[in-house]
């Protein structure tokens, strides 16, 4: 980098050149790029994972925020009605605090992972409200002071066909916490019990294939705007691009973000992963991995262009630990920005360029 600089000498004016003056060194990491940006990366974390020594000292180096993947979900902390168990998540949380790292909380209200004393214990509506109003602010309030923002609710829009409705669960009506035929009602009570027992902690809503402008989108934004209105304490959409497809269309995905920021919200990307077709090894081809760094290169540019957009997370970070070869069987997965030997791939070039560059 070529600067001119303007010096005084002896009171004349001169005017030198200096090769590399000035020149700032590139980040020596992901979260030193994003500091630089003033952005928050981020990636889901297993406790079990944590005595590992490369898994760890990559966490720390690397990210400045972590998310339990599945360790603060009602299947781990609720063993039944009566107890909660924080053990694994205190140890994610110990590690941030650590590290100088933010938690996000994921997630207090989810049809999914939820314990089979719950799910088969045939609670009336009112059973329900108390059991999930008593975790919600036994959670919230335990985390107090350490958890910076909640996925307060999870994936409550459903999917194909009834794309953007909700979806029929525990907690909505089936058979609910007694507001079952009252649209987005049941969720407004969960955050306004959330704001209660925390009143710093930023409230999100957070959803999957929503990333997009759709149908799906759409029923979200109809909700945050009417929270908005209304003052239904909501701080936040977290959108988790999970992407299966390199030709996935994510053009409408900027547009998306800019509508919500201008309600007033926070956007973070929660959960990014991009899976490849992968081989008997777990690996896949050089072509792909560069594609797959080109679409962490679009997403996180398109985050960096809204102010709003205050964070990246990954849903992991070693292709060695991911939920995508598991649910595949093995047939796809290298989603991740390093390898199974935590060697960094191109993709998280690609994001530590991005990041650093705003
Ligand atoms: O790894 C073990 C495997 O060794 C064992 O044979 C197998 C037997 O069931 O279990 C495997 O663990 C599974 C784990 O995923 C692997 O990643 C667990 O059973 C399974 O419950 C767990 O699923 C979690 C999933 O949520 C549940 O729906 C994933 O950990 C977790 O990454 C995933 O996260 C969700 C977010 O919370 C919400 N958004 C979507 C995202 C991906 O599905």
């Amino acid at each position: 980098m070529h600067r001119t600089l303007k010096v005084q000498m002896m009171g004349v004016g001169l005017t030198v050149f200096c090769l590399g003056c000035g020149m700032v060194p590139s980040p020596a990491s992901l979260r030193e790029a994003a500091q630089r940006s003033g952005m928050l990366v981020g990636t889901a974390a297993r406790p079990e994972q944590l005595t590992e020594a490369a898994y760890a000292a990559t966490l720390a180096r690397e990210f400045n925020m972590l998310e339990p993947e599945d360790a603060m979900k009602w299947e781990v902390l609720r063993p039944d009605s009566q107890s909660f168990d924080f053990s694994q998540a205190d140890r994610l949380v110990d590690f941030a605090g650590q590290h100088s790292m933010k938690v996000r909380g994921h997630t207090l209200v989810w049809h999914q992972q939820n314990p089979p004393w719950l799910t088969q214990g045939q609670f009336t509506p009112d059973q329900l409200a108390g059991l999930l109003e008593t975790h919600i602010k036994t959670v919230v309030g335990h985390y107090r002071g350490k958890v910076f923002a909640w996925d307060v609710a999870n994936e409550a829009f459903d999917e194909q066909p009834r794309l953007g409705q909700l979806r029929d669960t525990i907690w909505y009506n089936r058979p609910g916490i007694g507001l079952a035929g009252n649209g987005t009602a049941y969720l407004e009570r969960c955050f306004r019990w959330a704001r209660e027992a925390d009143p710093q902690a930023l409230l999100f809503y957070n959803e999957a294939e929503a990333e997009a402008l759709g149908p799906k989108s759409d029923a979200i934004y109809a909700m945050v705007q009417d929270f908005r209105k209304r003052g239904v304490p909501i701080d936040g959409v977290g959108f988790e691009m999970h992407i299966g497809n390199l030709h996935s269309d994510i053009s409408s995905f900027s547009a998306n973000v800019g509508r919500f920021t201008a309600l007033g919200v926070q956007v973070q990307i929660t959960e990014m992963d991009v899976s490849l077709p992968v081989d008997a090894h777990g690996n896949a081809s050089a072509e792909d991995l560069q594609r797959q760094a080109d679409m962490y290169r679009q997403v996180a540019a398109a985050c960096l262009s809204h102010r709003g957009c205050t964070a990246i997370q990954t849903w992991g970070f070693t292709d060695k630990y991911s939920w995508i070869g598991w649910q595949s069987k093995g047939t796809r997965g290298a989603g991740l920005l390093f390898d199974r030997n935590y060697v960094p791939k191109p993709a998280y070039q690609a994001l530590r360029e991005t990041l650093g560059a705003r």
